[in-house]
């Protein structure tokens, strides 16, 4: 089923029939992902290119990834290495490389909006692996398709996004999709790094990190980003961990099990204790699993492809 957009910029106004053909199309190529040979010819002749100006392990290479467990061919652009070094402007540097023919661009980027203003250059579809503190909406479907297989549902779903909100493309996307799909959110991070009027996104906020484990089904915990660290947005790491890090003995006061969740890269002992992002209600690896197919599935259905999944 195709989707009704022909670029993913974000999670902003995407429908829940569109997230859902996202969703399930990846639960087949997570099956395709257990074969011995996990490959399909679906994007044979199409041409990927990743272009990060930003660092990235997980969306960099679980990209590449689902682009050759497509047969795609893939081209990988980094600015260090590129003529952007020269002074190349952002518009000659995309339209020199659709000048090669290329059918699909990923980027990273950080300014919010890059990926909006590559689709105002280019005929290519343009998919957002990340752009400043906009969205990120790949992490957010990774992160949605994790708790469906888990769940088996997300509406209903009480999941506590806690940390940096105001700084995250992880929590942008997020709270769009979930609230989409019929999930409860609750947002818990210290007030200096909350969004004025978030509410109005249909989520509540709290600033106690007990209350949000007690009612939470699920905790995404964010990184804390520690280039904030100078802005004095909170006092230092260590108090930050004292009020608002997700540690073993909070979580065996809430006396339930709770699912742990981070996008990475995690902070160990900041945000998150080294033992509960390795304990085994963490999904924090099943997090990056599922995303090589839930890319796969964007590229797919982004392609134009009609032809079966193979
Ligand atoms: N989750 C995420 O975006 O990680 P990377 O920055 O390593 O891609």
């Amino acid at each position: 089923m195709p989707l009704q957009q022909k670029h993913l910029l974000g999670l902003e106004g995407v429908s829940a029939a569109d997230i859902t053909a996202i969703l399930e199309t990846a639960r087949t190529f997570r099956e395709i992902l257990e074969r011995p040979i996990p490959k399909v010819p679906t994007l044979r002749g199409q041409t990927v290119v990743n272009l990060f100006f930003e660092p990235s392990t997980r969306t960099r290479i679980s990209f590449e990834l689902a682009e050759k467990r497509l047969s795609a061919d893939s081209v990988n652009f980094t600015t260090s290495s590129s003529s952007v070094k020269k002074g190349e402007t952002l518009k000659d540097t995309i339209r020199n490389i659709a000048a090669m023919k290329i059918d699909m661009v990923v980027v990273r980027h950080q300014s919010a909006g890059v990926p909006l203003f590559l689709t105002r250059c280019v005929d290519a579809a343009i998919i957002n692996a990340g752009d400043g503190a906009h969205e990120h909406p790949t992490q957010a479907l990774l992160d949605m398709f994790t708790l469906r297989e888990k769940f088996g549902r997300l509406e209903g779903l009480r999941v506590a996004i806690i940390g940096d909100i105001s700084h995250s493309r992880v929590a942008g996307s997020n709270i769009r999709g979930l609230v989409t799909m019929g999930a409860e959110v609750l947002l818990c991070g210290p007030r200096t790094l909350m969004p004025r009027e978030v509410e109005r996104f249909g989520v509540r906020v709290t600033h106690d990190i007990e209350e949000a484990i007690a009612w939470a089904d699920v905790l995404n915990v964010l990184r804390i980003q520690l280039e904030r660290q100078e802005a004095g947005l909170f006092p230092s790491l260590r108090e930050y961990h004292a009020e608002f890090g997700v540690t073993l003995p909070r979580l065996e006061r809430a006396k339930k099990e709770i699912t742990i969740m981070h996008p990475g890269p995690i902070n160990r002992g900041v945000e998150l204790d080294s033992d509960v992002a390795d304990a085994d209600y963490s999904v924090i690896l099943d997090q990056v699993t599922n995303g090589v197919a839930v890319r796969m599935a964007v590229l797919y259905l982004l392609s134009g492809n009609e032809e079966s999944v193979g």
